[in-house]
């Protein structure tokens, strides 16, 4: 259902995407991990159409979107989750749930989903999507405007940031649900163990490139090892460290 060939991102004479090469089926959920700067949000915005490749090709559907641009890509049926979520002054939980169903749902149904993001409902569904929601609020309720779109592919980057440990399990439950919630292909990022165990496959993004794909086993195993590598500090002169 989506495809990427020979993607290149460049900027500032740094490789950020470096030929990327990649496949993904339909209905799975999809896990990418790796390092801090690795490219994965770049990746993601790649195939949201919130960057441009300087050279490649993406292939959703069969059909060549490389330069389409986002909404007409969100029609497609793609859909993303900002690693920081977007407020909408002046717009209440529930107008927001109702303009990414499309449709008028009734203030019951919006709460069903607050609900299975693990919000409580009541509290939430009349209030405006500002700045007084905390950053976990946010999310949550971005997750349940991206499960309503009835997205083709969702895409969620870091869904867990800002969430603390307590709502933590709670919201893995959620993705654990994703299938139910999506009912399309997830493509999730993420640092968290818990959610790399529940994924079909997991990607892992190194230095721009695609390290290895494989269980979140295989990939966890291999991350270990490689980050024992790369860590190795040699002391040079008094106090000072370096690579
Ligand atoms: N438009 C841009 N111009 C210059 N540098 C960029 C641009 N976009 C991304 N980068 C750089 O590319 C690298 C990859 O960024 P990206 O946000 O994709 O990383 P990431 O793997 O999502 O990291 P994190 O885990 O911290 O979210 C970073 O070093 C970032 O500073
Ligand atoms: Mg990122």
């Amino acid at each position: 259902m989506l495809e990427l060939k020979n993607v290149c991102f460049t900027r500032d004479n740094k490789k950020i995407l470096d030929n990327i090469n990649l496949k993904i089926d339909t209905n799975k959920f999809i896990a990418i991990t790796g390092p801090n700067g690795s490219g994965k949000s770049t990746l993601v915005k790649m195939i949201m159409g919130i960057e441009k490749p300087d050279s490649g090709e993406i292939i959703f559907d069969g059909k060549d979107i490389t330069n389409l641009k986002i909404n007409e890509r969100a029609n497609l049926g793609i859909s993303f989750a900002f690693q920081q979520p977007v407020k909408f002054k002046g717009i209440t939980v529930y107008d927001l749930l109702k303009i990414a169903s499309k449709k008028n749902i009734t203030k019951k149904e919006a709460c069903e989903v607050l609900s299975r993001v693990g919000l409580c409902a009541k509290e939430y569904v009349d209030r405006e999507v500002n700045g007084s929601l905390s950053g976990g609020e946010l999310k949550r309720i971005e997750i349940a405007t991206v499960a309503l779109r009835g997205s083709k592919l969702a895409i969620f980057d870091e869904p867990e940031a800002g969430i603390d440990l307590w709502s933590f399990n709670n919201l893995i439950e959620v993705f654990e649900n994703m299938r139910e919630l999506v009912k399309g292909t997830t493509l999730i990022i993420s640092h968290q163990e818990r959610i790399l165990n529940i994924a079909d496959e997991v990607i892992l993004m190194r230095r721009g490139k695609i390290e290895k794909i494989g269980s979140s086993k295989e990939i966890l195993e291999n991350n270990i090892k490689n980050s024992i590598n790369c860590c190795k500090v040699k002391k040079v002169g008094g106090n000072k460290c370096q690579n």
